[in-house]
């Protein structure tokens, strides 16, 4: 007892005297983590778990924590804040944390930095169109370094949800519907983010979210009920996920909804035996916004105390703002509905992520008011959001190669999106300002100088029924050469709780390009929205179209240089577009069924009224140029499951312009003991070629590539005939078969 009571009065007095908690020689993380724990409270253990935001309500520039939470802090009760940022304001709370609390435990500081911090990049979906994972890791990099200037170590991103169906606002976060774009995309934002040294003062922890299958609610309806089989669950939903733990991500968060009955809060299936169990992952979990309050009117809880059991048991181990740990744990501690174990097990994966982080070592590393001057909003951030913007743009429609423009062309500048600097900031944007943003107009009139007169008409608003623009705009349609029509949908119109059950441009800006369009001067749409609109008037008779997303402060510049030119657009649509809402869910990795369409035949499967097919396919997009593909060609028709399959194709640019192509390979199964979907993208490469060049592109495929859940839920390949798909977007592919063998 005595040798014991030694111990910890010398660990006491390390921890007091040293500015490293603990002393130099204890080099391992989890030896330090033990050091810890043996020395901590109960309180403060439930302290760790516990995470609170800053006071909205101050309308600062930062929020300050609300009032109590200092002094919590200086007790050692709170582990976390989020929506707290500054340099100062940080290191005033780190200070308190690391002077003031009994065992100088610092706090980690979180935040929505899902397209950057006050320097807006483009929004993820926009990203994802870029097929670049390089490029969007270089985006992460940068948000990452703004950021952590500014107090923050742990962003709240990347949002790697799936998401089928463009009614759900929440699509815009996130890389589409595809898994494998999907975990490349996931895979490049942690890397980003969290760079190769966690410890470095410039990287930050990713939050690997919204874990899991929350967008598939049901009708597209956020916060809705998600059911799927536990197959689909994890061969589209938890890809990503995976492969972003498998890159180290440090933590994750659970999601609201429910999978066939079980709140991700509540779902032990999920928050271990896959999570911890089966994948490895030794960082920390932290639930949504009070997602553990709400797994009362879930009904699986009948009151917070019995919620809070539910959560930590089943593997959950910070609560964002339910108060449920703060208020309950002690109790359930006692009464043995939680054991010790249980507790330990959760503070130590936190503080093993602090560790990770180096808060240990130097709390303050984040709190540098000099470098946040200079970070914030500087000349490199601002190149690099232009760099991934430019990337991001998706050219779906440009009739008789109407477009690049002439400098020289008399332009009206038309539409509700025309001048906004407020919303191509898009959804989620953090710090952004409407003053640092290039609207589309300002980006016209930058390029072409004074000498060419730009008309400019709003012609109505984005979401009113108001028509009375509609004369003006008219006017100013007449007097010019061409018509750049910029319309969509207002900066919060997606994101979250921002599901809509129509996908039509939102109020009379159809009937504005109508009344234009009887002008007789050519339109070129640039579209502005957070999903997949439904757009046939506009692909009718636009003669180019331009899904721009929301591309950040840079919007205009980039857009710009896509009209004129100087830009090749080279996105390709990470979503399918539907031509009607009716028909979502709608995606391209759709399974055949016993009754596929087939026109000849009544009873297959399609709509009466409607046809079956997208307006824009997965992984569509054009460019000023014109790529041919020929010449598929497989290293053998057989490989078997130990060897691997090369697969080659010729692409040539026989177009007038330099251009960037993703080259997209999908396989189908052909037969297996479950169905399997029609197509899967496996592979992707975005080459350059200058007009005029041929590249041999090669993929290679091993039996990897070709596994699925099987009747029995294992994982594995099985022999027989596949087909491979290798083109330009996910319709348009040349096609060859091979055969796996044992
Ligand atoms: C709720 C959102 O669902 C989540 O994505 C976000 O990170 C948290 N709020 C924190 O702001």
């Amino acid at each position: 007892m005595k040798a014991k009571s030694t111990i910890i009065f010398l660990l006491l007095f390390f921890l007091f005297t040293q500015k490293n908690v603990l002393p130099q020689s204890v080099k391992n993380i989890e030896q330090r983590i033990d050091s810890v724990l043996a020395l901590m409270t109960q309180e403060e253990k439930i302290g760790q778990l516990v995470q609170f935001t800053g006071d909205w309500d101050t309308g600062t520039h930062s929020t300050e924590p609300k009032a109590g939470k200092k002094e919590l802090v200086a007790e050692g009760k709170i582990g976390s804040f989020l929506n707290i940022f500054g340099a100062d304001m940080t290191r005033g709370l780190q200070k308190i944390a690391v002077e003031k609390s009994r065992l100088k435990i610092p706090l980690i500081f979180g935040l929505d930095v899902i397209h950057g911090f006050r320097t807006t990049f483009p929004v993820p979906i926009a990203e994802a169109s870029s097929w670049e994972p390089a490029l969007v890791e270089k985006s992460a990099r940068m948000q990452a370094i703004e950021v952590s200037a500014s107090g923050i170590n742990w962003t709240f991103n990347p949002m790697v949800d799936i998401a089928r169906d463009p009614r759900w606002g929440r699509i815009v976060e996130g890389s589409g519907e595809d898994p494998v774009l999907g975990a490349a995309m996931a895979v490049a934002r942690v890397k980003g983010y969290q760079g190769n040294d966690l410890s470095a003062n410039n990287t930050i922890a990713a939050c690997l979210k919204h874990f899991a299958g929350y967008g598939g609610a049901e009708g597209g309806r956020d916060y809705n009920t998600v059911d799927f089989s536990e197959r689909t669950f994890r061969e589209v939903y938890l890809k990503p996920f995976k492969a972003a733990v498998d890159a180290g991500a440090a933590t994750l968060m659970a999601s609201f909804n429910e999978i066939g009955g079980v709140p991700s809060s509540a779902n032990h299936h999920l928050l271990t035996e896959i999570l911890r169990d089966e994948w490895k992952f030794d960082g920390f979990v932290v639930s949504d916004w009070n997602s553990i309050g709400e797994l009362i009117p879930h009904g699986v809880a009948k009151d917070l105390k019995q919620a809070a059991e539910l959560a930590l048991n089943a593997g959950l181990d910070m609560d964002m703002e339910s108060n449920a740990y703060t208020k309950h744990l002690s109790e359930l501690l006692a009464e043995g509905k939680v054991s010790g174990k249980t507790l330990d097990e959760s503070v130590r994966r936190i503080l093993r992520i602090k560790f990770r982080l180096g808060l240990f070592d130097d709390p303050y590393k984040y709190c540098d008011a000099e470098r946040e001057k200079k970070t914030i909003l500087n000349q490199e951030m601002k190149d690099a959001t232009y760099d991934v913007a430019k990337k991001s743009i998706v050219l779906l429609k440009n009739e008789k190669e109407f477009l690049p423009l002439k400098k020289e062309t008399k332009i009206a500048v038309i539409g509700p999106l025309a001048n906004s600097t407020a919303d191509p900031l898009g959804p989620w944007n953090q710090q952004g300002d409407a003053k640092d943003v290039v609207s589309v107009l300002q980006g016209i009139k930058n390029k072409c100088g004074d000498k060419v007169k730009i008309l400019f008409e709003e012609g109505c608003s984005i979401t009113g029924k108001e028509t009375d623009g509609f004369g003006k705009a008219i006017q100013a349609a007449k007097e010019a050469d061409v018509v750049v029509l910029v319309l969509g949908e207002s900066l919060d119109m997606s994101g979250e709780a921002r599901a809509r059950a129509t996908l039509d441009l939102p109020g009379v800006q159809e009937e504005l390009a109508k009344e234009i369009y009887k002008t007789g001067k050519p339109i070129i749409a640039v579209l502005m929205n957070g999903r997949p609109l439904t757009i046939n008037w506009l692909n009718e008779h636009a003669a180019a179209i331009l899904e721009t997303w929301f591309l950040g402060i840079r919007a205009g510049d980039a857009i710009a240089d896509v009209l004129f030119g100087d830009v090749n657009p080279s996105g390709k649509l990470p979503v399918t577009f539907p031509k009607y809402v009716g028909q979502v869910p709608m995606y391209y990795n759709h399974k055949n069924t016993g009754r596929p369409y087939n026109p000849k035949d009544n009873y297959t499967s399609y709509y009466a009224d409607y046809d079956n097919s997208p307006l824009y396919p997965f992984g569509y997009g054009l460019s000023y140029t014109k790529f041919v593909y020929e010449n598929l060609k497989l290293s053998a028709k057989k490989f078997s499951k130990k060897e691997s399959l090369q697969v080659s194709v010729e692409v040539k640019n026989d177009g007038k312009y330099d251009g960037e192509e993703v080259v997209q390979l999908y396989v189908r199964d052909l037969v297996g003991s479950v169905t399997r979907p029609v197509k899967e993208l496996k592979s992707f490469q975005k080459i350059f070629l200058k007009k005029g060049e041929t590249k041999k592109v090669e993929f290679t495929l091993t039996e990897e590539d070709l596994k699925f859940y099987n009747l029995d839920m294992n994982f594995v390949s099985e022999p027989g005939m596949f087909k491979v798909f290798v083109g330009t977007n996910s319709v348009e592919c040349l096609e060859n078969e091979f055969e796996l063998t044992e």
